[in-house]
């Protein structure tokens, strides 16, 4: 059983208060606001998962007790992670979740946040949790049969109508740093679990690492906001592998999908393909199309999220495919693909010089 705190009692901040209850460990849930802490009790648990759980312990930030967890989840605003998190690391925890985007695409802090990690006895994650879900990693396992790739597209296409419908409490992006491609908003970060799937089927693939962006995205520039809605992404890998993603907060019905094309045939893969089922098609050589569907609910992907943690912790796994080094990989390319925008250039990534700005190379 670990003992938890969790920074942040939104949206995140209650689902994985949810999973670790449901792993049977302790939890203690805190914000630096009281609302947020009252909106959890009456409102966001006992909706979403039927009644309010006594044994979560919610207290504000400076309540909370320091250096007593095993696990420190921080899921707040994108901009506010790495300074949480290196206070976190402070606590010594085995275990430290950041929550998706890393950052914002400054990349402030970046570097301090690896260095340090590297520097403790803490094992660091970022909370990508599709690659870590049922559905991925049997694409992963199909594409296996493939022969010679040829090109990996993924699609998180979704109007972010949802998200406010889940947050009722705001009145749209502007209230918060969805609003704000600067503060880790906008379809680039919000929807960077699609940057992240491509990079992890290619490294299973072991075409490398993301080198080149060039990016096409469309802004949206208020009084009130500043936020990009589409987000259109080409790559090459350190192994010359191309290919593509796109982002959006405007597409509805939601599409979330990727395929990977070999010289051979294709998998492919549809998230949501009804409601509650994810679908995994694939079609090898002369062989008929076979498929998998994978039942989950909300819930299954934040617990299956935090049983790989588990498994790594315990020593069942050695590895991670949601970790700190793959979240920073993820940061490189939102980044890149922001001054790939503004310049109308390729951007490189070149990894030798860290996560800092200086390693995105203008082509
Ligand atoms: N992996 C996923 O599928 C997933 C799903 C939802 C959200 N997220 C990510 O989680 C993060 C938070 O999103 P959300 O929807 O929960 O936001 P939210 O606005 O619902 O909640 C954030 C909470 O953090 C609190 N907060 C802000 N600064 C704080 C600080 N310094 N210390 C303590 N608490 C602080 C706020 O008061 C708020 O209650 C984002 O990075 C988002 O992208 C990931």
């Amino acid at each position: 059983m670990y003992n938890v705190k969790i920074i942040g009692a939104g949206s995140i901040g209650n689902h994985l208060a949810h999973a670790s209850r449901s792993l049977g460990w302790h939890v203690t849930l805190c914000d630096v606001d009281q609302a947020a802490l009252d909106r959890t009790q009456f409102q966001i648990y006992p909706t979403r998962y039927g009644s309010w759980d006594e044994a979560i312990t919610l207290m504000l930030v400076d309540d909370a007790p320091r250096g007593a967890f095993d696990l420190i989840i921080v899921g707040t605003p994108p901009d506010s992670h790495l300074p949480l998190a290196l206070e976190a690391l402070k606590e010594n925890p085995k275990a430290l979740l950041i929550e998706k985007p890393l950052c914002s695409p400054s990349l402030d802090g970046a570097e301090t946040l690896k260095t340090r990690v590297s520097e403790s006895n803490t094992l660091a994650f970022v909370g990508y949790d599709h690659v870590v879900g049922k559905a991925a990693q049997e694409t992963s396992l199909a594409s296996k049969q493939l022969q010679s790739i040829e090109t990996i597209d993924v699609e998180f296409r979704e109007h972010w109508g949802g998200i406010f419908a889940a947050h009722p409490w705001l009145k749209g992006p502007q209230d918060t740093y969805l609003g704000f491609w600067n503060r880790g908003g906008g379809a680039s970060g919000e929807h960077s679990h699609a940057i992240n799937l491509w990079q992890f089927f290619a490294t299973q693939l072991e075409k490398g690492r993301i080198i080149e962006v060039s990016a096409t995205l469309e802004y949206v520039k208020t009084e009130d906001v500043d936020y990009d809605k589409l987000c259109l992404l080409h790559f090459k890998t350190e192994a010359g592998l191309i290919g593509r993603v796109v982002q959006d907060v405007i597409t509805s019905p939601a599409r979330k999908w990727a395929r990977i094309q070999g010289a051979n045939g294709y998998v492919e893969l549809t998230i949501g393909h009804e409601p509650g089922i994810d679908r995994v098609n694939w079609k090898i050589n002369q062989d008929d199309v076979q498929s998998r569907t994978i039942h989950k609910t909300r819930p299954d992907d934040f617990i299956w999220e935090l049983q790989n943690i588990d498994s790594v912790l315990s020593g069942k796994e050695n590895t991670s495919a949601i970790s700190l080094e793959r979240g920073l990989e993820t940061m490189m390319v939102v980044s890149a693909a922001h001054l790939s925008e503004s310049k109308k250039r390729t951007v490189r990534i070149n990894y030798e010089k860290g996560y800092i700005p200086q390693a995105l190379e203008l082509l």
